[in-house]
């Protein structure tokens, strides 16, 4: 489909250059055009620029978007979206007063959904994730990442990236998968944890990456869960397999998280409720996108990535959703942005760079994704008319969208 946006109020995040992330204070800059043009032909975005120096185009389909904003969509990094059931008791339980730590020592959380998707077939299984994945995309997210992790067998591990894979093969948004076997001790395996990392990296691993079912390889990297030393373990084997890591660390505390995963180059660390100085010092001086999970730290009620420090301390910060069944069953990024300005101080610029050009790199895409750019897919944002972007956080729970375009092709 060839399309022709025109009357455009304000095209953001529009960047001629080739910067594949933005750092600390660039991340305050938001390029944009106000009344623009857009023209996409085969998926791509092919040429823009301002009314005032319209070519004349045929044979596109008009799109006029008078009053409306155009972003490149959301590029949601970390998501969880493939799994069985839902944990409503647990959520309950939590207002009750026990704590998300409380219900996974009982048999709750992980491994309690991991239970589920056991007993799921994989065609339930992508039924359910489909109805979740068609409504972010309505949400206006173009690209996502998809973990495994509530499988902890290796037949259900494969389970869920076969099912990741058939979700990218029957819908028009990209899709980044990474293998998190090591996400809680299974109960078969309670107590013998060492046990259990030998299945993750002797058997899963090989398996899951001679099949190339993940782009990316994940570790629980926290108290209860699984140790530096665990960590360390598993990064070094999945380098064998070319998969680079993107890793859970410091959802509750810091416990050298950070540092094992820059050690070992990885593409993104994730969470980061809890940061120490040592961990800025150890990013500061790294390629590692650091990734902030609003809705979690909203749903769990606990503390908030300390997100304008660390842009403040020069670093780059990508927002994403944490998509899952036990801290964050919401994939919707308008909701993150709008939380990362209203709870971590984040301004409206700031957000929308965290969650396009570097939400995008955190999962490896930003050379095709993430920004206004001449022969990046054209996966944009069309709002309703609204006074100005930062309206889009500001207005909260309201859905200011539009139009969804993804590779090229309206939703
Ligand atoms: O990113 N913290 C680890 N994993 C998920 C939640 C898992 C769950 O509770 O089901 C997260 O928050
Ligand atoms: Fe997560």
């Amino acid at each position: 489909m060839k399309l022709l946006l025109i009357n455009i109020k304000e095209l953001l995040q529009v960047r001629e250059d080739a910067s594949l992330k933005v750092s600390g204070a660039a991340m305050k800059e938001l390029p944009l055009l106000r009344e623009a043009w857009l023209l996409v032909k085969n998926g791509m975005i092919n040429d823009y620029g301002t009314m005032d120096s319209l070519p004349v185009f045929k044979g596109f389909k008009t799109v006029d978007c008078t009053g409306k904003t155009v972003l490149p969509s959301w590029c949601d990094s970390h998501t969880h979206l493939v799994y069985a059931g839902n944990r409503e008791q647990e959520f309950v339980d939590r207002i009750n007063g026990k704590t998300y730590q409380e219900i996974a020592e009982s048999g709750g959380g992980i491994v309690n959904s991991a239970k589920k998707l056991q007993a799921t077939s994989a065609a339930s299984l992508f039924q359910q994730a489909e109805k979740r994945l068609v409504e972010v995309m309505k949400l206006g997210t173009g690209a996502i990442e998809i973990k495994s992790g509530y499988g902890l067998t290796t037949d259900a591990e494969i389970k869920m990236l076969r099912v990741a894979k058939q979700l990218a093969e029957a819908y028009p948004i990209t899709i980044k998968t990474t293998f998190l076997g090591a996400h809680a001790v299974p109960a078969e395996y309670k107590g013998n944890k060492d046990g259990y990392m030998d299945l993750v990296c002797n058997e899963m691993l090989p398996k899951i990456a001679e099949a190339k079912l993940a782009d990316y390889v994940d570790i629980f990297c926290e108290e209860g869960y699984f140790t530096v030393e665990d960590t360390e373990r598993l990064l070094t084997e999945a380098k064998r397999y070319g998969l680079i890591p993107k890793i859970h660390v410091n959802q509750f505390n810091a416990i050298g998280g950070v540092a094992a995963g820059v050690k070992h180059n990885a593409l993104s660390v994730d969470h980061l409720e809890v940061v120490t100085d040592e961990d800025i010092k150890v990013l500061q001086g790294s390629e590692t996108m650091p990734v902030a999970l609003p809705a979690c730290s909203f749903f769990l009620s606990i503390p908030y990535t300390p997100g304008r420090q660390l842009i403040d301390a020069g670093l780059p910060l990508a927002l994403a959703t944490d998509y899952n069944p036990g801290s964050t069953p919401s994939g919707n990024m308008n909701f993150v942005v709008a939380a990362a300005c209203i709870k971590m101080k984040l301004t409206p610029e700031e957000a929308i760079n965290a969650a396009t050009i570097n939400g995008a790199y955190a999962m490896g895409i930003s050379e095709t994704h993430g920004s206004i750019t001449k022969g990046k897919v054209a996966n944009l944002i069309i709002t309703k008319k609204i006074p100005s972007y930062g309206y889009l956080p500001y207005s909260f729970g309201s859905n200011c969208i539009d139009t969804v375009i993804c590779n090229g092709k309206i939703l």
